[in-house]
């Protein structure tokens, strides 16, 4: 059976004003009525005997995930575990995995997922966990290859080696090296799901990043629960090497394995991404909420607190909140951190 894994730390900075420290990427109503968190969760529950998810979040986003689950209402029943302070992927994987071991049982295969990623094809995403369980089953940490579509540089590069071998793994490599792996045709995007046995992923940690399962073993063991929420000791996780699981352990291992997944992945990393990935009206216009446009073609506008009215615009990306608008040319996305990044140093 599948023991889901689902990463929701972080904040993604790149969807200001929607997205705030205390309102993160993964809980905004980006899709039609659900969150990213919440479309996760329905997808993880095609898959069939599936177990109760374990949620990685945390602290101060506890209840808003908290509410997330409860109101999608697909798991009746779910862990919900929480760090002080996040120390990146690597530990937070890590201790889902100690935390299983010793809550749930160790023969379930991980599968773990990020929180903010969109997939339009779920059917694909069940065919592809239904190879990667065997994989996993077989010793493998499988990853899930995407025909990369551009040089990204924040995403990790995948060469295929003799079967479902992984034959290299580049973690964020620079833009020239991204264009030679693109042009080569032969490596593909590491989507940041993986599946993997318990024994597997410890074994694997335990040589290539000891420190992290040492700190986390501790953080595990003097944990506490309260019946809702199950906290990693803060100390203990404190002193626990901040990695992701794409340094710390993909790239160094040589039990790794890919299965290839067209599955419609995007990780909507801005609003650019985000009007790409969405269904555009016959002016090629992305509206949401009460939002009126006249000789308007292909912009993102999203109203969430007042009406917003546009007159005579193109490209252009409108977000509204309460307290809070954004208004530039879709094309500048990337930059819109830069903005986060003043206010945060202007308080
Ligand atoms: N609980 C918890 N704690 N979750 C975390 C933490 C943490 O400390 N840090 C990150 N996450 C969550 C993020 O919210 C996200 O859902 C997921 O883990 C991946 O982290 P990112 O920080 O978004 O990683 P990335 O986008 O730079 O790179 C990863 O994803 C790419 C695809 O989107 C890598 O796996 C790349 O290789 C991959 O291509
Ligand atoms: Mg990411």
């Amino acid at each position: 059976s599948i023991q889901p894994v689902i990463l929701a730390g972080g904040t993604g900075t790149r969807l200001w004003p929607l997205s705030r420290e205390l309102y993160p990427k993964q809980v905004i109503r980006l899709l039609d009525d659900l969150s990213l968190l919440q479309a996760t969760l329905e997808r993880v529950a095609l898959l069939p005997g599936v177990l109760p998810p374990v949620i990685v979040v945390g602290e101060e986003h506890r209840f808003l995930v908290k509410n997330q689950v409860e109101e999608l209402g697909t798991f009746p029943r779910y862990h919900l575990l929480l760090e002080s302070a996040g120390r990146n992927t690597a530990p937070a994987v890590c201790g889902a995995a100690l935390y299983g071991r010793q809550h749930v049982g160790d023969d379930a295969v991980l599968l773990v997922l990020p929180a903010d990623h969109l997939v339009t094809r779920p059917e694909a995403f069940v065919k592809a966990v239904t190879r990667a369980e065997v994989l996993a089953r077989d010793g493998y940490l499988t990853t899930f290859g995407i025909v990369p579509e551009r040089p990204e540089t924040g995403y990790g590069y995948i060469a295929r080696g003799q079967g479902s071998r992984v034959e290299k793994f580049v973690e964020k490599p620079d833009l020239e090296t991204a264009k030679e792996y693109v042009a080569s045709g032969r490596y593909f995007w590491n989507s940041g799901m993986f599946a993997f046995t318990i024994e597997t992923l410890v074994q694997e940690m335990e040589r290539y990043a000891p420190q992290i399962v040492e700190s986390m073993k501790e953080a595990v063991a003097r944990g506490t629960s309260d019946g809702v929420f199950f906290r990693f000791a803060s100390e203990q996780m404190a002193r626990c090497p901040s990695d992701s699981i794409d340094y710390a352990l993909m790239e160094k291992t040589d039990r790794a394995a890919m299965v290839e997944a067209d599955m419609g992945w995007s990780d909507i990393g801005s609003w650019q991404t985000l009007y790409e990935v969405s269904d555009k009206d016959d002016r090629g216009n992305v509206l949401h909420g009460d939002v009126v446009a006249e000789d308007v073609e292909n912009c993102l506008i999203r109203a969430e607190d007042t009406l917003v009215a546009a007159l005579g615009l193109r490209d252009t990306m409108i977000l509204e909140t309460a307290d809070a608008v954004l208004v530039a040319p879709l094309e500048r996305s990337q930059d819109v951190k830069k903005i986060v990044e003043r206010l945060k140093k202007e308080g």
